[in-house]
């Protein structure tokens, strides 16, 4: 099977290049070029525009910003459905809102092709080495073609329901993920006056049930923002956050739901993000946040 990848940013990178380690015949496109480079060099083709990657594929990866990006590499004039696509498969990975998933399979259904929403739990490392959480909407024969290939990406894949469901699990994931980081800093706040070594600190809150796992995995990340060092390479963003508590605020609203601690929580990123940290680490969230001084 011959499999396309639409963006080639920090996930796409990462999914292409684990689906060429296990031999896959990949095909790649991404809006700016230069992103595709290292991958070509290790054996990936690249398509010039989306039509043509979709063209020189039967199954294909999107994973996108948000839903501005997911309109542009799908219905612009050299779009991913710019050509008919019968017969074809896309997977669509990107966070956005169900509502957005759903108006694409639509469009892919009458250009005679299919698509799934799978957005993924997990970041750069997992998708390296196919431990991703694959959160999977669509019907039942779509997601049977695509499951041996998921299977290859990710550690579990759970189909949760008809397209969009995916999209509707992968935001309730990262709700309390991502407000995490700002009650992480609130409580290393509270325990500034003890002075203890940043390595020490988030040892022990790491080892309570004041820690949930990524506390685990990026902690190294936290330690090394508490003490003004480099956080190592940039797996997600503080504007990738925002993004992502800005969508789920979008979806409460057409749920007729209220979400007041992401609201709050996006109120602080936001200001993080207007003092320069938008394009930093997730993990510089909290240190940012103990670090304001007291009243
Ligand atoms: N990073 C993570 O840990 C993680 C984990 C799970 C899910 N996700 C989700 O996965 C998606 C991608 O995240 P990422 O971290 O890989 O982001 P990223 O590194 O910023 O990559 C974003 C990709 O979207 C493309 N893009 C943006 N706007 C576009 C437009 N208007 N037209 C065409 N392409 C456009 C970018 O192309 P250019 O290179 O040309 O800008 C790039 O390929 C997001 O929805 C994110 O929420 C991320």
């Amino acid at each position: 099977m011959k499999i396309g990848v639409a963006g080639t940013g920090k996930m796409g990178a990462a999914i292409a290049s684990r689906l060429m380690s296990l031999g896959h015949d990949i095909t790649v496109w991404n809006r700016t070029a230069e992103k595709t480079k290292t991958l070509a060099a290790a054996g990936a083709k690249v398509a010039a525009t989306p039509t043509q990657l979709a063209a020189s594929s039967d199954l294909i990866i999107s994973i996108l910003t948000n839903a501005a990006a997911i309109a542009a590499a799908y219905h612009g004039k050299e779009g991913l459905l710019a050509d008919d696509v019968a017969g074809k498969l896309f997977v669509e990975m990107s966070t956005v809102r169900p509502e957005t998933e759903k108006a694409l399979a639509a469009s892919v259904r009458e250009k005679g092709g299919a698509l799934i929403d799978c957005p993924v739990g997990g970041t750069v490392g997992p998708a390296l080495g196919g431990k991703l959480f694959g959160f999977v909407g669509g019907e039942t024969a779509d997601v049977a073609r695509a499951k041996p290939v998921l299977d290859q990406i990710c550690r579990r894949v759970e189909h949760v329901g008809t397209v969009g469901a995916g999209a509707s699990m992968k935001l309730a994931i990262n709700l309390p993920l991502l407000v995490y980081w700002q009650s992480l800093g609130e409580a290393l706040s509270l325990c500034k006056p003890l002075g203890l070594d940043p390595a020490r600190l988030v040892d022990i809150i790491s080892d309570t049930s004041g820690a949930p796992n990524v506390l685990k995995v990026r902690g190294a990340s936290v330690v090394a923002a508490l003490r003004g060092e480099d956080t190592g390479p940039i797996t997600f963003d503080v504007d990738s956050v925002r993004k992502d508590l800005q969508t789920m605020m979008e979806e409460a609203q057409a749920l007729g739901r209220t979400l007041p601690v992401v609201e709050r929580a996006l109120e602080c990123f936001d200001q993080a993000a207007h003092e320069g940290l938008g394009a930093k680490d997730c993990a510089m969230l909290s240190v940012s946040w103990a670090r304001r001084a007291a009243k």
